[in-house]
């Protein structure tokens, strides 16, 4: 028994309601709500609950991308059956990652790629510049999804990619492509037939301004992983992250560059990062970052200039702002230097935004090398979380940390007091540096 029910939703958030309202009540969004047909289904089938000891593990098989970094995000490559999400702004290079996994899962399967943005020619010249000739990689340029689910069919296709979910339609959807409800309705049913025909899809989804994937939340918490590619246009250097991940690691980061012969994984992010790095320059720190499982060097730079109107600016690349802005305070006080009269630029070298804690310390380094304009030695890194009355704060994997200092020939590391207590095994052949508040880590930068 079904019965014919028309709803109107809000386009941006998903509210629904039985009447059409000019204003949503929930995201406060205006002209936001379009009439959507759903068949309500009456019938319900139960399943019984099992006890744990009665459910049987399904081993995951897991087909590897070609990319070595790509399959660490993924958490040890593509789990069949999965519905991946990957989002980017435009011209980031999500279409040709995923052209040139297809080409490499395509030795050992049939795959598919299906665009409803490009022609085939297009896409055609895209996947030979980048990749080998592969027999099993099938083009296909459509934007309805029926069509995408019977060639798949059809060819047996074990990969599929669809670029993007913004421009693929279902007939019986009475609204345009990108709408709230086109996109919900094409994942859902992408994502049934995926777990029905145990294969894996990729879905290329836009970031609007916002910064979200369009069509919003929504689709994330639908999918089983969500990817950014993120990177400047002009910039070489591409970050892809997993935010998601139903079978692996959050936060799980890979470096590509950008060639033109398509992307190439960096498989040392941390030398790649520190590569460009000015010797003996003040408001240059070297910091390490846990992303995901491993743990990588970043450069962080500070400048500080008098500010024009009197009133101080604070900005900041790839560092949080407000926590940027609540360190300073803290180096304010300790320090009982007031910097209300200097503007303060932060900047994370390699365009990569960090949200690690650990890197409190290496930043306040840097800006209290800027504030008294001299550089800290080249051979010294740090990690540590700062609290609000200056103490240095336990951070995680300490000893990954130092292991990774230690590998760019890193010989002198300032660490929290708290992590150099509970290291295994002590001492390192590095000089490990204790340290229990600010004060003490700016003494030993005047040392
Ligand atoms: P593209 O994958 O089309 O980006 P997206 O699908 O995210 O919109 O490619 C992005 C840019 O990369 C494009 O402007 C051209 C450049 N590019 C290269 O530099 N080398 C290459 O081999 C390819 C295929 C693209
Ligand atoms: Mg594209």
């Amino acid at each position: 028994m079904s019965k014919k029910e028309i709803i109107f939703e809000c386009e941006t958030c998903g509210y629904k309601s039985l009447k059409w309202i000019g204003k949503c009540p929930s995201c406060g969004e205006w002209n936001s709500f379009v009439e959507i047909k759903k068949e309500l289904l009456k019938e319900e089938s139960f399943s019984k609950s099992l006890k744990l000891s009665e459910v049987e593990e399904a081993s995951l098989n897991r087909i590897p991308t070609g990319f070595v970094e790509f399959d660490r995000v993924l958490g040890g490559g593509i789990v069949s059956g999965s519905v991946i999400l990957l989002g980017g702004d435009p011209g980031v290079g999500k279409s040709t990652l995923l052209i040139q996994a297809l080409s490499s899962i395509g030795e050992n399967e049939n795959v598919l790629y299906s665009s409803g943005e490009e022609s085939l020619s297009q896409i055609a010249e895209r996947a030979k510049r980048v990749t080998a000739h592969s027999e099993s990689l099938h083009l296909l340029s459509t934007t309805s999804l029926n069509n995408v689910l019977s060639e798949a069919e059809n060819i047996k296709a074990k990969v599929i990619v669809i670029d993007s979910i913004q421009t693929i339609t279902l007939s019986t959807i009475m609204a345009s492509a990108g709408s709230l409800a086109q996109i919900r309705e094409c994942a859902f049913k992408i994502i049934n037939f995926a777990k029905e025909k145990n294969v894996s899809f990729f879905m290329v989804g836009h970031i609007t301004k916002e910064g979200i994937i369009a069509g919003p939340k929504v689709l994330e918490h639908m999918v089983d992983v969500v990817l950014y590619l993120e990177g400047d246009n002009y910039k070489n250097l591409k970050v892809l992250r997993a935010q998601k991940n139903r079978f692996g690691t959050i936060n799980e980061i890979a470096l590509f560059e950008m060639m033109s012969e398509g992307l190439k994984e960096v498989l040392n992010p941390s030398e790649i990062l520190l590569k460009d790095r000015l010797k003996g320059e003040s408001g240059s720190s070297i910091g390490v970052a846990i992303e995901g499982t491993r743990a990588i060097l970043f450069e962080i730079q500070s400048l500080l200039s008098p500010s024009v109107f009197g009133l101080a600016k604070r900005m900041s690349v790839g560092f949080d702002r407000n926590r940027m802005q609540l360190l300073t305070a803290v180096i304010e006080r300790t320090t009982k230097s007031p910097l209300g009269d200097k503007d303060i630029f932060i900047n994370v070298v390699g365009g990569v935004t960090v949200s690690d804690p650990a890197l409190d310390l290496p930043l306040c380094l840097s800006i209290y090398s800027s504030m008294k304009n001299k550089p800290i030695d080249e051979d010294i890194s740090s990690f540590g979380e700062v609290g609000l009355l200056g103490e240095i704060r336990a951070t995680s994997f300490p000893e990954k940390r130092i292991r990774e200092c230690e590998k760019l020939g890193f010989k002198k590391i300032l660490l929290p007091y708290s992590d150099f207590e509970r290291l295994n095994e002590k001492p390192h052949k590095s000089n490990l540096i204790p340290v229990s508040n600010l004060k003490e880590a700016f003494a030993y930068l005047n040392h």
